[in-house]
């Protein structure tokens, strides 16, 4: 097991191994003074892992209720958040009690919103069952829902008080969902951390699970340590995400994130290698170790349209937008720029 602590204002630890489904009552015990855990989970996750964790909890003197809503992001919505806080009030859940969050990103930011809002703030704990909740959405206390009007537009920044990922819990990841994760993993490699990069160029899919994952999440805590609150260096972590929501809307959000995501990086790297910011083999490296992990590169779409889509996205400020531009395997710099620019910026990586 690897434990990694996050010194945010309020701190805590991510704990990634095998088999720690079955400490979680124990951990939880540690972090949270109350009896009662609200187990808050979808309707995939709940049924394969919903037994093992209300039996721990229980055995550790918890007396335990579930919350399960129907899988999938249009779940997270003010809809399912209200019924969460009904949920809490009519089972009379108090201050010191704890959430529990069983499931991937979708019920990480859903539950932490529940937990930043419902009494004013109370313990939640990020148990992350997909490759992305591990790696990405479980640390750093970004909790949202999404709006009629677009995704993540109300929230909280709201830190858990543990994470505890079971590596176990992956094995189950439909292929399809697993390699979404691997999208946000390569993110970390070409952003930070070259070493971690030829691994996963090295290895492909059969990567060092529990290695890899705690190398993201420390990579992610130093970034979420040196800017909480999302103002200036975290902002990098949005490394194909600009285009890649563009992508995103323009297939009607029946392409998944992590390809939407995949194809961003393309697009920027190849855009960069065309203005000599990073160098043509720095661009084919990024391009093939997408494509060995089976993620797509190519939008499918026209940079007009990829544009319109993505002038929606709420990073933007004013008329600017921040780029995040590789330059090497392991470094990329954050570019401001102007809407006028962006176009053809796109044009270019297509
Ligand atoms: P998800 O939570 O919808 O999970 C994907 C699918 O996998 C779901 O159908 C789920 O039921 C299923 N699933 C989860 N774990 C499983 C398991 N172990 N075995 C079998 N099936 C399992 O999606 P996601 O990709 O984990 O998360 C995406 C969400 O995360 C988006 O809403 C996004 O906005 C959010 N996000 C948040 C942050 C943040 O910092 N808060 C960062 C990145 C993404
Ligand atoms: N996933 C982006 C962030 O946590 O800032």
């Amino acid at each position: 097991m690897k434990t990694i602590p996050v010194n945010t204002a309020n701190s805590y630890e991510v704990k990634i191994g095998a088999g720690l489904l079955c400490r979680l009552g124990d951990e939880a015990a540690e972090v949270c003074k109350g009896r009662t855990a609200v187990i808050i989970s979808d309707s995939n996750v709940f049924p394969l892992y919903g037994q093992t964790a209300t039996n721990n909890l229980k055995k550790s003197g918890f007396s335990v209720v579930s919350y399960v809503f129907p899988a999938g992001e249009a779940s997270k919505n003010g809809s399912t958040y209200l019924s969460i806080l009904n949920f809490l009030a009519e089972n009379h859940v108090t201050r010191t009690d704890c959430l529990i969050a069983l499931g991937g990103g979708v019920v990480g930011d859903m539950t932490g919103f529940a937990a930043a809002t419902y009494l004013r703030g109370i313990a939640y704990i990020q148990v992350p069952t997909t490759l992305l909740a591990a790696v990405d959405s479980s640390v750093g206390g970004k909790t949202a829902i999404d709006l009629p009007a677009g995704k993540n537009l109300a929230g909280a920044f709201y830190q858990p008080r543990l994470v505890l990922c079971d590596i176990d819990t992956l094995a189950t990841l439909p292929e399809d969902i697993f390699r979404d994760g691997c999208a946000e993993v390569i993110k970390y490699g070409i952003l930070y951390d070259s070493a971690l990069f030829d691994h996963l160029a090295e290895k492909g899919l059969c990567f060092h699970r529990e290695t890899v994952i705690a190398r993201c999440v420390e990579l992610k805590r130093d970034v979420v340590t040196e800017d909480e609150f999302d103002t200036g260096a975290r902002m990098k972590l949005n490394l194909g995400h600009t285009v890649g929501h563009g992508v995103e809307a323009q297939s009607n959000f029946t392409l998944s994130h992590g390809k939407a995501v995949a194809i961003g990086m393309a697009i920027v790297s190849r855009s960069a290698a065309k203005a000599g910011i990073c160098s043509q083999e720095c661009c084919d490296r990024i391009l093939n170790i997408l494509e060995d992990f089976g993620l797509p590169t190519a939008a499918g779409c026209t940079a007009g349209e990829l544009f319109t889509s993505a002038l929606s996205d709420k990073k933007r400020a004013g008329s600017t937008i921040h780029l995040i531009i590789p330059e090497r395997i392991g470094f990329c710099r954050i570019c401001p720029t102007g809407i006028n620019e962006l176009q053809s910026f796109i044009e270019a990586g297509l």
